[in-house]
């Protein structure tokens, strides 16, 4: 069966094609970086206007570079939240558009599902149950999956997602957008104990995650730093200036105070589970060093680590179409009035 996936939940313009819900023939992403980069964040409002544009195209090159015609297709998956309200909307409006025009079933996926489907498509080694971390701009969430539409919510942020932090602290310190890439690369030249950064563990035993006093612990630091004079206005350095060398060892700091929470509770959540098999997943799970940090600790307790490639981790629109199909598979369809669930519960139980 071949699904054509459509995915505009953030501000990734993104269309894939698979085969059976395991074979990408194609995976499109336009990314609108450089629209979002001057604010530091993704404003709702240029996303959806960017996705207007991007769509008709990204759909096209999708179907072209799978090398297969709307004929070809034998359904639409497209997300139908959580995100932003605007940004859903194109895309489930292109996907009921072409589902009319072609008379091709269409069903909506929640975009979590779809990142525990991008681990599943890209490590055919890992075996449900497992424990997966979704950790990406918008969600930071611990889940048991058990099976295909089989999760339960184990723990999940309680303000600020992982990769918002991320892109925050790039942001206090003009260092650039999105924050997490550039965070790591700062890292690397780093030192990481330069500077002592807290952990929030919000009680023993808790699997839920807090990093808005990390974020504000950082803003001291750096206001002190500055001196007299220096100054933090919106949300990044107005007045006073950074060393770069300390601005490197800062984002070191920074990043192994959200790597080491997001593997200790992972791996707590792992042995809750009686789980051996962990699955990282979302744009935080590009970082190299959330990467190394949890093998290692699973090596060390026996838990075996799997991540999927970066354009899998991501916003993308192949993961989305993995579980289309097998909705589909089970005969689940979504009609034309289906409308946009922008704060689908974390619980995916609809
Ligand atoms: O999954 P994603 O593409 O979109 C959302 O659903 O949010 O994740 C984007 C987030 C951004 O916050 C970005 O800064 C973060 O993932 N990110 C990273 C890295 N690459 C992307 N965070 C840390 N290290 C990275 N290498
Ligand atoms: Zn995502």
């Amino acid at each position: 069966m071949l699904v054509l996936g459509i995915e505009t939940s953030c501000d990734d313009t993104a269309a894939a094609v698979v085969r059976d819900g395991k074979q990408i023939l194609s995976n499109v992403v336009s990314s609108q970086d450089e629209v979002h980069r001057r604010y530091g964040g993704v404003v709702p409002e240029l996303a959806s206007r960017r996705h207007m544009e991007s769509i008709g195209p990204v759909i096209d090159m999708a179907l072209s570079e799978a090398g297969v015609h709307w004929s070809d297709l034998e359904g639409i998956a497209v997300t139908r939240g959580p995100g932003l309200v605007g940004s859903l909307l194109v895309g489930v409006s292109a996907a009921k558009g072409a589902a009319f025009a072609r008379g091709l079933p269409l069903v909506g996926i929640n975009h979590l599902e779809g990142h525990f489907a991008a681990a599943l498509l890209d490590c055919p080694e890992l075996q449900s149950p497992f424990v997966a971390l979704v950790v990406s701009g918008g969600h930071t969430n611990l889940y048991r999956v058990s099976g295909p539409e089989d999760y339960e919510l184990l723990g999940r942020t309680l303000d600020d997602a992982a990769g918002e932090a991320f892109d925050k602290v790039a942001k206090l310190m003009n260092a650039g957008y999105p924050g997490g890439p550039v965070i790591e690369h700062l890292a690397k030249e780093g030192h990481s104990d330069a500077v002592c950064f807290p952990r929030a563990r919000l009680g023993k035993g808790s699997l839920d995650f807090s990093f808005s006093g990390l974020k504000t612990a950082v803003v001291h630091h750096v206001r002190q730093q500055l001196g007299p004079g220096g100054e933090v206005q919106g949300g990044k350095i107005a007045g006073g200036a950074l060393s770069h060398e300390h601005i490197r060892d800062i984002a070191a700091a920074f990043q192994e105070a959200v790597v080491d929470i997001l593997v200790e509770k992972t791996m707590e959540a792992a042995r809750r589970c009686a789980t051996a098999q962990v699955a990282l997943a979302g744009g935080v799970a590009c970082n190299g060093r959330l990467r190394a940090c949890a093998v290692e600790e699973g090596r060390a307790l026996g838990i075996q680590v799997h991540y999927p490639s970066p354009q899998l981790c991501r916003d993308n629109a192949a993961m989305i179409a993995a579980v289309g199909d097998h909705k589909l598979r089970s005969g689940r369809k979504d009609g034309l009035d289906m409308d946009v669930i922008s704060r689908w519960k974390e619980h995916l139980s609809g």
